[in-house]
């Protein structure tokens, strides 16, 4: 293996996130999290997963991956009105999963699953060819020179989420940093797999109907920080490797 890409298998490996837990939970909000999660959490996933859409009560149309969901803004809106679909959604941090559980069981959502904790863990343990549309949205900047690395875009989890997508899914991943753009861009274009469709700046600066703000877009706006908007389009070239 190359010296630049054995540096990128480890970078891959680093925490890419912040804290886990925020405020001290209630007994109220630990309840939710551990009843949650025993009805819609995902896990463990050190083996296999079961195929994806059997992890629902009904057979979804097409199962769409949020990766870092926060508050769970963008992935409730696109839950309650793609109600065919299934949503697998991945965030370690505790406060936003408890918020994520308090919606499913207030609006009664049948359609999403939640993975509290690393996506790069999940990744492995889905099976290939199983996801139509996958969502970034405002990864966390990491804006230190010497913290870059632990950006969770990278050619690392490219290659991870190429195995995962079908022909013809699209990646959108959304954020307001233009260094982090310009890697992203620049990952994308390395990766025979993703094509970037977009022919002229509205198609990357103006956020799509089907796509509602998010608490980081809205911070992204207050801060007077223009967010791009990409959407790219997944080629399956070869056959995936099943992981674990
Ligand atoms: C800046 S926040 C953006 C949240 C939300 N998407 C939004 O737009 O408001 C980035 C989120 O990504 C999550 N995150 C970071 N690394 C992750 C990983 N490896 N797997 C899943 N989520 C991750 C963080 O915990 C954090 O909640």
């Amino acid at each position: 293996m190359s010296d630049d890409k054995d540096q990128q298998n480890q970078d891959y490996e680093l925490r890419s996130y912040g804290r886990r837990r925020g405020r001290k939970r209630s007994a109220r909000q630990d309840a939710i999290f551990d009843d949650g999660l025993a009805r819609w959490g995902l896990g463990p996933t050190e083996t296999a997963l079961p195929a994806l859409e059997h992890l629902f009560a009904f057979k979804p149309s097409e199962v769409w991956l949020e990766i870092g969901f926060g508050g769970g803004e963008h992935l409730i809106w696109q839950a309650e009105r793609n109600p065919d679909i299934g949503f697998i959604a991945a965030e370690p941090f505790e406060d936003g999963v408890v918020k994520v559980l308090t919606a499913i069981k207030e609006k009664h959502l049948q359609n999403i699953r939640v993975y509290p904790g690393d996506v790069r863990q999940l990744l492995r343990a889905m099976a290939p060819d199983s996801i139509t549309r996958a969502f970034i949205l405002f990864p966390d900047p990491w804006p230190k020179a010497r913290h870059a690395k632990r950006r969770l875009v990278s050619p690392a989890l490219l290659s991870a989420l190429s195995r995962v997508l079908v022909q013809g899914a699209e990646l959108r991943i959304a954020t307001d940093i233009s260094s982090y753009a310009a890697e992203i861009l620049a990952a994308i274009h390395n990766d025979t797999s993703f094509i970037w469709e977009a022919n002229r700046p509205g198609d990357w600066r103006n956020r799509p109907d089907d796509w509602p703000e998010t608490r980081y877009e809205a911070k992204a706006r207050g801060a007077e920080r223009q967010p791009n908007f990409f959407s790219f389009r997944h080629l399956r070239i070869g056959k995936p490797e099943t992981e674990v």
